[in-house]
């Protein structure tokens, strides 16, 4: 049976490019809102007996996630074989311990939510922080698209001559691949983080590097305090103004503006979550691995 692919808030072109890699169909789903502010979801689309794969934008997810339990439980109402979930940027990651006495674990409690309506999970690079793999709080088969050798492309591409350099230790996992992949030093910055927006780096001799065009790149920009307070340090150092890259370009308020203030030579971000910046086109790593889960769901079934 052909699959059928409904994309969700945004990200339709990545829906038309899984449609033409799987040979499925692209589903038309219609979602709207009563009077009254709840939500009606209609499947235009036959999906008995069929794998269905919700594509999800989840950027400023609280909006987005009620639709989609509704079109996955809607799906499985209606025969769907298997119903996965392909969001290229996993939301609800970053709140990953009890920082405060009483605060939720929401990273978790996500997870659980989305593991009670979703047979599997493709995302891109998810922020594993303090979890090791998304197994630690995902209870169904959820696979990380890696996006350093798309990155690496780009910048061997776009950047003479570039030092790569990560904006605190939890990028290194990034920065490292990447700077593998496109044949580059790289350093990794230290932050002390004392609020949301508040945030300090320090640059280990990063004067080494002055002939060099730094590449900033972390997983995710969301206040894009982070580099900004790098660009600053950069800037005092008398190094050139760096490239910023994000793998997921959240851009909370006016983050992307402030950034490109803040004297960024240019920000690019994957196609993770839609935004001017992005330069980085995953869409085919991302098929890749859908077509694992969505071949693997129709063998399945005999
Ligand atoms: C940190 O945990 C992440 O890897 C990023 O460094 C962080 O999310 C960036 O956030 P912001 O843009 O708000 O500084």
């Amino acid at each position: 049976m052909r699959p059928v692919i409904f994309p969700l808030h945004g990200h339709d072109e990545l829906g038309r490019f899984l449609a033409g890699r799987l040979n499925g169909e692209l589903g038309a789903l219609t979602l709207r809102r009563f009077p009254d502010g709840e939500t009606y979801v209609r499947l235009d689309t036959d999906v008995a007996g069929r794998p269905v794969v919700l594509v999800c934008s989840m950027h400023e997810p609280d909006d987005k996630v009620l639709p989609l339990l509704f079109a996955a439980t809607t799906a499985r109402d209606l025969a769907a074989s298997r119903v996965g979930l392909v969001a290229p940027y996993l939301t609800y990651m970053r709140q990953d311990r009890r920082f405060q006495p009483g605060e939720g674990i929401t990273s978790a409690a996500f997870a659980r939510l989305i593991s009670s309506f979703a047979d599997w999970l493709v995302t891109v690079d998810p922020h594993l922080h303090r979890y090791s793999a998304l197994s630690d709080i995902y209870s169904i088969p959820a696979v990380s698209v890696h996006a350093a050798r798309a990155i690496a492309r780009w910048v061997r591409a776009n950047v003479a001559s570039p030092i790569l350099i990560g904006p605190d230790s939890e990028s290194a996992q990034w920065v490292e691949e990447v700077a593998r992949e496109a044949d580059a030093p790289w350093v990794v910055l230290e932050k002390i983080r004392r609020g949301d927006r508040d945030v300090e780096v320090s640059v280990p001799q990063v004067e080494r590097w002055r002939d060099r065009t730094p590449v900033l790149v972390d997983d995710i920009i969301s206040t894009a305090r982070t580099m900004i307070e790098t660009i600053g340090h950069l800037e005092r150092l008398g190094l050139k103004p760096p490239v910023c890259i994000g793998v997921h370009g959240v851009f909370a308020g006016h983050a992307y503006a402030d950034l490109l203030g803040a004297g960024a030579a240019r920000v690019v971000t994957c196609n993770t979550i839609p935004h001017r910046s992005n330069a980085i086109d995953l869409d085919e790593v991302i098929a890749d691995a859908v077509a694992d889960h969505v071949h693997r769901s129709v063998g399945e079934r005999g």
